[in-house]
């Protein structure tokens, strides 16, 4: 069976899409925006990790509450653009190790070629949580997840903004027990491999760098 995609519908995410895309919104609020929206898609996409009941003491009486079962999962960046969503996701998953996996895409090939991968061994037990705003061809995101099963996750979740057809059918088809977080389901790519409506290229509007 084939992993969920969730489209999160909520209006603070939607109200902060619309400045993320927007042409005008300049480096230093769109990285704001991207960290705020990576926590709020990280309370979702978390939304049904594993809990236990654990018995604690208010300052009125005993009582038996919700918490985690086990530790938090990896979150693992996908560079550079992941970094953005990380910042978020951290503030949320404040014990969480983090990982990086480095991924550039040609632009005339649109193949990722891997440039850095570091992982912390908690990955073979906790799973991970990847994190990278676009899933345009969805090559990035399959490379992404190859690198994080081959270093032995038992679970993987995937968490982008904003997502193209193609990116979610090529993530399903080559893993389909990846379930997928977005705060977008746009149109199309068009002939560069850009996602319309899109925002851009998060990276570079995260960081300030020209194309
Ligand atoms: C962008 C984006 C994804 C990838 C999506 O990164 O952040 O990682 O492209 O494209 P795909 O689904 O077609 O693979 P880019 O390679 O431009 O690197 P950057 O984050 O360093 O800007």
């Amino acid at each position: 069976m084939t992993a969920s995609l969730h489209v999160v519908d909520h209006v603070l995410l939607s109200h902060r899409m619309a400045a993320l895309r927007d042409a005008a919104t300049p480096s230093p609020r769109f990285r704001r925006l991207l960290a705020e929206i990576g926590a709020i898609l990280t309370v979702e996409a978390t939304r049904n990790l594993p809990s236990a009941m654990q018995r604690i003491t208010t300052p009125l009486t005993p009582m038996d509450h919700r918490v985690l079962a086990g530790p938090e999962p990896v979150l693992v960046a996908v560079l550079r653009a992941g970094l953005g969503l990380l910042e978020g996701a951290m503030q949320v998953m404040p014990e969480a190790p983090v990982g990086h996996v480095g991924l550039a895409r040609d632009e005339h090939t649109l193949k990722p070629a891997e440039y850095l991968m570091r992982m912390p061994t908690e990955v073979t037990t906790r799973g991970a949580l990847l994190f990278d705003p676009m899933l345009a061809t969805g090559g990035s995101a399959v490379a992404a997840i190859d690198r994080v099963k081959q270093a032995g996750a038992p679970a993987i979740r995937f968490v982008c903004v904003v997502a193209a057809p193609e990116g979610v059918a090529k993530v399903r088809a080559a893993h389909p027990d990846v379930a997928i977080w977005t705060a977008a389901l746009d149109e199309k790519l068009n002939e560069r491999g850009f996602i319309v409506p899109g925002l851009g290229d998060a990276g570079d509007r995260c960081f300030g760098t020209e194309g």
